[in-house]
């Protein structure tokens, strides 16, 4: 039976939620009434076919490419499916980071590649160590899979070691996969997009996790336009068009992303200096400090993480993501970006479900 689901984002839909939500990974929603868009502007249908051309050069001129290396996607979760169906063909190796992203792993594993692991270790700050790549990398990798930032710990790759990575990658003719959905919540001095270090680099983003517009379901790969041109014919078997309407509005975020990305960012930052705050107090808990991302990956000193999370909601109403569906049993991940006051008040039940046990 081939792997056809995906249990992270299973729990994600049914069981995340509670008083106190610490299980998120992107900021709070950003208001409709907050964006300058003119409702009179909307329209159902559109001249869409293989993208919505200002949607396509809005996406392009943030990075600086050529339209014609943007491929529309519904959010990052279909821009990493449709990048590695275009990408792989059944019994291909693709390389991916440990601890992954449940649903990226669930892709590779639904379009029957074997998936090779290197470790992103705890102790390092779960950096990427490209002898670590190079461990498993074989002549039959057609992929290399990154996060950046890390999803769950939300650590920074530094360019020169992507270029590392890219070097191996064009060795044994391999691509290197670079999901930068939460690259932007680096607030200062932004790193620039992997797409810029080399032609082995797809990258895919959306407006989902650092813009709060997760509902238009923007999300876009960058290739070269050859790779791109085949990504929107694979598209051809799962879509037709795109929602326009989304487009359309999409396009008036774009025009104000800033706008968009300055309003979570109060909130990260201050959710942040709670956490520093927090770790520094609760010795039951650590993580790597990161000074960006909107998730932190917490390891409990003691034991599994399951059965804390349960008593945590349960006593406390409070949430957050249970390391297994990271494969780490003794972790959890919180999020921050939402809401300040919910965040403080979720570490405090946190705190108190920790001192509860000693
Ligand atoms: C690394 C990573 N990629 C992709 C996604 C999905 O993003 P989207 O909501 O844009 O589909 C997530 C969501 O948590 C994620 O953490």
């Amino acid at each position: 039976m081939r792997h056809k689901q995906s249990e992270y984002m299973h729990w994600a839909k049914t069981c995340s939620r509670a008083r106190f939500n610490l299980a998120t990974s992107g900021v709070g929603a950003f208001p409709l009434r907050e964006l300058p868009f003119d409702p009179a502007k909307l329209e159902i249908n559109g001249d869409n076919k293989y993208g919505y051309d200002p949607l396509k050069q809005a996406i392009a001129a943030k990075y600086g490419v050529d339209p014609d290396c943007v491929v529309e996607a519904a959010g990052t979760s279909m821009a990493n499916h449709l990048a590695m169906a275009t990408l792989l063909e059944p019994g291909d190796e693709v390389v991916m980071e440990h601890p992954a992203y449940g649903p990226l792993l669930d892709a590779a594993l639904y379009l029957e590649a074997d998936v090779r692991r290197f470790v992103r270790r705890e102790e390092d700050g779960y950096s990427v160590d490209p002898a670590e790549v190079r461990r498993v990398l074989t002549p039959r990798t057609k992929l290399i899979v990154i996060t950046n930032l890390h999803n769950p710990s939300a650590a920074l790759t530094p360019e020169a070691v992507l270029r590392e990575v890219a070097d191996m990658a064009r060795s044994v003719g391999a691509r290197v996969l670079v999901d930068e959905v939460y690259l932007d919540a680096v607030y200062e001095d932004t790193p620039r997009s992997a797409i810029h270090l080399g032609p082995e680099f797809v990258v895919t983003n959306s407006l989902t996790k650092v813009y709060g517009v997760s509902g238009l379901r923007c999300g876009w790969i960058l290739a070269d336009p050859e790779l791109a041109w085949r990504m929107l014919r694979m598209n051809d078997v799962y879509a037709a068009t795109a929602v326009h309407p989304a487009e359309l509005m999409s396009v008036a975020a774009f025009q104000h992303l800033d706008v968009l990305r300055e309003r979570a960012r109060r909130i990260v930052e201050a959710d942040r200096r709670a956490l520093g705050g927090f770790l520094e107090r609760c010795s039951e808990v650590s993580a790597p400090r990161t000074q960006w991302g909107t998730t932190a990956f917490l390891r409990l000193q003691r034991g599994a993480a399951d059965e804390f999370l349960s008593r945590l909601r349960q006593d406390y109403e409070t949430s957050a993501v249970p390391g297994r569906f990271f494969e780490m049993p003794n972790h959890f991940r919180i999020g921050m970006g939402v809401d300040s006051a919910m965040f403080a008040e979720g570490l405090r039940r946190i705190e108190a479900a920790l001192v509860s046990e000693t």
